[in-house]
């Protein structure tokens, strides 16, 4: 794809690139089935402006970037700004052989950008440090407006708006998973490629900027001030049609941190030898009587970054399984540190699962959840295979759990 105008007439263009073969997208969370999409922005007026630029390598990004720049005949050694919003190296992996490249293109960063040039690519000449609410006159009636939004992703993290075309260049901030797949624009896409996009937005959400969310807030609020017309991110769709639909999705994601999310029940479950799948398989029964939607997803084979994704839209819990050697069955306490970290809080929970010569998974898990703000039911615990008792506890323990889902107001 080559670079594309993202409003007619308005000389800004996307010049994003699409990396299919980072099979792990911060070495943690995969992306390499679907992809994920780099986007830079070039602005033409008397002064020509690159926003944002790609990682190294990462399938090519950095020479398909200079392609795209070429499909709008424009030389990297044209660029007179390279505004660098994030320093994440996916939006910057390129820098040192960008400055061998084109050593006059001044660096425009945030106050704690600067330092971060210097430790991750040694580079402190031409670096121009911008304060909060810092406004650039770039020629041609264009203006560049810098705001701060700290933590959405990284402390130095920044927006730039333009102001006669009022798009907002937002970073990470209302970014997604997935690559481009010839459609750049949320206008130019079919309803199933938004509804692949939704998904990959909320799973980008909970892996990336999850335990962000009270600075999302914050950055959406102070966006509140002005005039969107376009949302232009770093990641994924470019919102030229309906902006709001992403803003409001990530106010969405962002309240589920503070609060019950949606009435649905997330079922993460793992077990040895069948004795928790058993019990499991009771409390879906429970669940499916009082219809309420349900995810079930077993680890360790599902990867943490789609369970994160279910878990952080979820109001509710299920933890199935077994004590292993005293302690949590491991890859649940993988799944359960990873909640720590995206702060996976405000849940319903429902814990059961067997053990074997000796308990222990109960206590592990109440030291491991302490700090999770969540409300738990049971544990179900039971040693070796479930009675037909604990079979029958075990559906009404379902039940109970959904029905206390049920209560809790949807917010789409
Ligand atoms: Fe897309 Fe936090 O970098």
């Amino acid at each position: 794809m080559g670079a594309e105008e993202v409003l007619s007439g308005s000389k800004v263009y996307w010049t994003g690139v699409n990396d299919y073969t980072s099979d792990l997208f911060e070495g943690i969370w995969p992306v390499g089935e679907y992809g994920v999409s780099i986007n830079s922005y070039i602005i033409k007026a008397e002064k020509t402006v690159l926003i944002d630029l790609v990682k190294a390598g990462g399938g090519g990004s950095s020479e398909n970037l200079v392609d795209q720049l070429a499909s709008i005949d424009l030389e990297p050694e044209e660029i007179d700004y390279l505004v660098l919003n994030h320093l994440e190296p996916d939006h910057t992996g390129f820098l040192s052989s960008f400055r061998r490249i084109c050593p006059n293109a001044e660096i425009i960063t945030s106050k704690k950008g600067v330092p971060l040039v210097k430790a991750f690519y040694g580079i402190s000449e031409n670096v121009k440090a911008v304060e909060d609410g810092e406004t650039l006159d770039i020629g041609d009636g264009k203006q560049l407006v810098f705001a701060y939004i700290p933590n959405v992703h990284w402390p130095e993290t920044m927006v730039t708006y333009e102001t006669s075309t009022k798009i907002l260049f937002s970073c990470d901030a209302f970014g997604s998973f997935g690559a481009l797949k010839g459609g750049i624009f949320d206008d130019e896409i079919l309803k199933e490629d938004h509804e692949f996009f939704e998904a990959e937005s909320l799973r980008y959400y909970a892996n990336i900027v999850g335990p962000f969310s009270n600075s999302v807030l914050k950055a959406i609020e102070k966006a509140g001030g002005l005039d969107i017309k376009v949302i232009a991110p770093s990641h994924g769709l470019i919102w030229r049609k309906n902006p709001e639909t992403i803003i409001n999705r990530y106010v969405r994601y962002a309240n589920y941190m503070n609060d019950y999310a949606e009435p649905k029940i997330t079922v993460i479950w793992g077990t040895m030898y069948g004795n928790t799948e058993i019990m499991m398989r009771s409390v879906l029964r429970g669940i499916a009587k009082e219809k309420v939607k349900v995810d079930v997803l077993k680890v360790p084979e599902t990867d943490v970054s789609y369970v994160l994704a279910k878990a952080w839209e979820s109001a509710g819990l299920v933890i199935a399984m077994p004590t292993y050697e005293y302690k949590i069955f491991p890859p649940m306490k993988y799944v359960l540190d990873i909640f720590d970290y995206k702060h996976v809080w405000h849940k319903k929970v429902l814990r059961v699962g067997s053990f074997g010569w000796s308990g222990g998974a109960e206590r592990h898990f109440e030291q491991t959840i302490k700090n999770f703000k969540w409300d738990c039911i049971g544990p179900l615990e039971y040693q070796g295979a479930p009675t037909e008792e604990d079979l029958k506890k075990g559906e009404q323990l379902g039940a109970e759990l959904a029905k206390e889902v049920k209560q809790i107001p949807p917010k789409k």
